[in-house]
């Protein structure tokens, strides 16, 4: 007898690509008996599958034998199989009554636990459309019995006990609805086709997303949340980027602690859809009770996905609000493992109002900023991007400006430096004591920022003591002042531009990405350039006439100095204006993140 080409071929091919299920394919699988699990290192597929299992009878007697079709829809096939029959009651107790074929050419008898018989798998690897085989109910009173399959399509796509029929004992009623079947229908999600839509929102369905009206149909990166009420429930859809977890939360307040979650959580290739209760910054404890229904998930490219519908009223559940209240809505996601959550790695999307859950639909918009840092972050950048160094250019390069004038009896750079210099330090102490009203203490989370600024700080509130009690111009100790306030400004300014660049880079004010490096770099450049420009030109490099008579520049050196102060001054208003305008670019991004 010879072995025609086609099977050789498919020898061939399982050999090299499907070495260690080499010896499956034989469907030998008495090892998959009690958990129906290839081992082919892989999950259950999370897809829908594309099987059905049908009976030809769903009551059975003494001596009575259950036609079992398995199937697969058009166009799709099955390479492997697995068919047991359990007790509905106890469906971890293992396969129950016998098979016996109706061709062995595709299927064979396994011997699962003590009885000949009481499985059927493939035979080889080939592609099959369907597989009937018949079973015999067992000697022993069983009252409900479920079909129960596994399917392998190719080596790292299969099904799991893809739950069967369930046929009863004659004379019995169908009766309470059967554990496994119970199970299979309101704890086991089912898993969705697509991605959500936006296109509802604000129509149907109220929407809160990151990035502002993002859509998750094109965008892997947005954080979308919708609810929809009809009649006493209301469905809700979270999705958003992450390998961890993606939550919501429903608060009564701003801050985190005594709030209603809703957890989608990866397990593997699963997703665990869990409501809980955090109180304070701990870790949600989970519902007791499951009161989702309607539950599915999806894990792709990154995005983890989840649906579920709860009842507007939850009353046997006190941590469960109610959602004819008003809350703000948190939106977090973080790492996961084994199916346990860690803290959220972004500060939580807050919604900027409370919302009735069972309102009217609306697009909702939020932050992950809070206020009192967002006003933290605009005081500091006002006083040491824009009015310090400004300050401290008048004070180093305009001193021999507007000679004449005075302003309220003092030189006019001085009341510059000093009014620039006294608002730079109210703007820091108010932006300084922000963070801390907002934590309700140190921001340990900070890093080096805080110390950073701390330091800035007290030489901040040191300055001006200094400059109070600075020995007169004409004193010979006055030259240890000028140097001493000159020293602790810059090193003030040089700190403060450090804990700039951390303070944006802060989960609570993350500014956008390189872009905000980018402008801040620009404002430091822009400052060195006009100092620059400041410097060489009170050197006279800028200087020109080549000095051919001393009358000449005798009788030029009044107009050389007016040109070269108007020149200042130039340089100054372009200086001023550029640095107002980045100023500006990067207060607008602060008000929308
Ligand atoms: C058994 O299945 C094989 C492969 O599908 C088929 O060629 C054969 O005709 C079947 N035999 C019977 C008796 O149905
Ligand atoms: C809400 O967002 C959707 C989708 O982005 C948009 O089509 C709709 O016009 C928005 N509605 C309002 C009132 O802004
Ligand atoms: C929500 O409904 C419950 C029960 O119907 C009611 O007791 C409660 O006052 C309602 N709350 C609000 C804010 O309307």
């Amino acid at each position: 007898m010879s072995i025609n080409l086609p099977s050789r071929l498919l020898v061939v091919l399982f050999t090299v690509c499907f070495k260690t299920a080499a010896s499956y394919s034989n469907g030998k699988v008495t090892d998959a008996c009690s958990r129906m699990e290839p081992n082919h290192g892989q999950h259950s597929s999370t897809k829908p599958n594309t099987y059905t299992i049908t009976v030809d009878k769903s009551k059975f007697g003494p001596g009575d034998q259950i036609k079992v079709t398995l199937s697969a829809s058009e166009s799709t096939y099955f390479k492997g199989f697995l068919i047991e029959a359990r007790d509905a009651e106890h469906p971890d107790a293992g396969a129950v009554g016998s098979f016996t074929l109706l061709n062995s050419t595709v299927s064979q008898l396994l011997k699962c636990g003590h009885a000949q018989g009481s499985a059927v798998s493939h035979t080889s690897g080939s592609k099959k459309r369907q597989v009937q085989v018949f079973w015999i109910p067992p000697d022993s009173a069983l009252l409900h019995v479920q079909f129960l399959v596994t399917v392998v399509q190719k080596y790292k796509v299969y099904w799991v006990k893809i739950p069967g029929p369930v046929v009863s004992q004659a004379g019995v009623s169908p009766g309470p609805p059967h554990p496994t079947h119970a199970t299979a229908e309101t704890t086991k999600p089912a898993v969705l086709l697509g991605p959500f839509s936006s296109e509802a929102c604000g129509i149907r369905k109220s929407c809160l997303r990151n990035p502002v009206a993002c859509d998750p149909e094109r965008d892997p990166l947005c954080f979308f949340l919708s609810f929809a009420t009809e009649g006493q429930s209301t469905l809700f859809e979270l999705s958003g980027p992450g390998n961890g977890y993606i939550a919501f939360a429903l608060s009564l307040d701003k801050w985190m602690g005594n709030d209603d979650v809703y957890l989608c959580v990866r397990d593997g290739n699963r997703v665990e859809i869990d409501a809980a209760y955090v109180t304070g910054r701990t870790h949600p404890v989970p519902a007791s009770e499951s009161v989702l229904t309607e539950t599915a998930w999806r894990l792709s490219d990154g995005v983890i996905q989840c649906r579920f519908r709860r009842s507007i009223h939850i009353p046997q559940d006190r941590s469960r609000f109610g959602l004819n209240g008003s809350y703000y809505l948190f939106m977090a996601h973080g790492r996961a493992e084994y199916g346990m959550v860690h803290r959220h790695d972004r500060q939580p999307l807050i919604s900027s109002v409370q919302k009735v859950i069972t309102g009217p639909p609306q697009n909702l918009s939020g932050s992950r900023s809070p206020l009192l840092i967002k006003f933290h972050g605009v005081f500091m950048l006002i006083a040491w991007m824009a009015t310090v160094s400004t300050g401290i250019i008048v004070a180093r390069y305009f001193k021999d400006d507007w000679p004449d004038r005075a302003l309220f009896g003092q030189r006019v750079w001085f009341q510059v430096h000093r009014a620039l210099m006294l608002l730079a330090v109210l703007l820091s102490s108010v932006g300084f004591i922000l963070p801390f009203i907002y934590r309700g203490g140190w921001s340990h989370s900070a890093g080096a920022h805080p110390y950073l600024g701390c330091t800035v700080m007290a030489l901040a509130v040191i300055q001006p003591l200094m400059a109070v009690l600075r020995p007169p111009p004409d004193s010979t100790r006055r030259y240890i002042f000028n140097w001493i306030h000159m020293g602790a400004g810059t090193i003030a300014e040089i700190i403060a531009v450090i804990a700039v660049f951390l303070g944006i880079h802060q989960q609570a004010l993350l500014l956008p990405g390189p872009w905000s490096t980018s402008v801040l770099a620009g404002f430091i450049v822009w400052g060195v350039v006009a100092q620059l420009v400041l410097e060489f030109h009170s050197q006279g490099l800028f200087k020109s006439g080549n000095g051919d008579s001393e009358d000449e520049i005798m009788s030029a050196s009044s107009d050389i100095s007016s040109v070269g102060s108007r020149f200042k001054k130039v340089v100054l208003a372009v200086f001023v204006s550029g640095n107002v305008g980045l100023l500006g670019a990067l207060l607008y991004s602060i008000s929308s993140v």
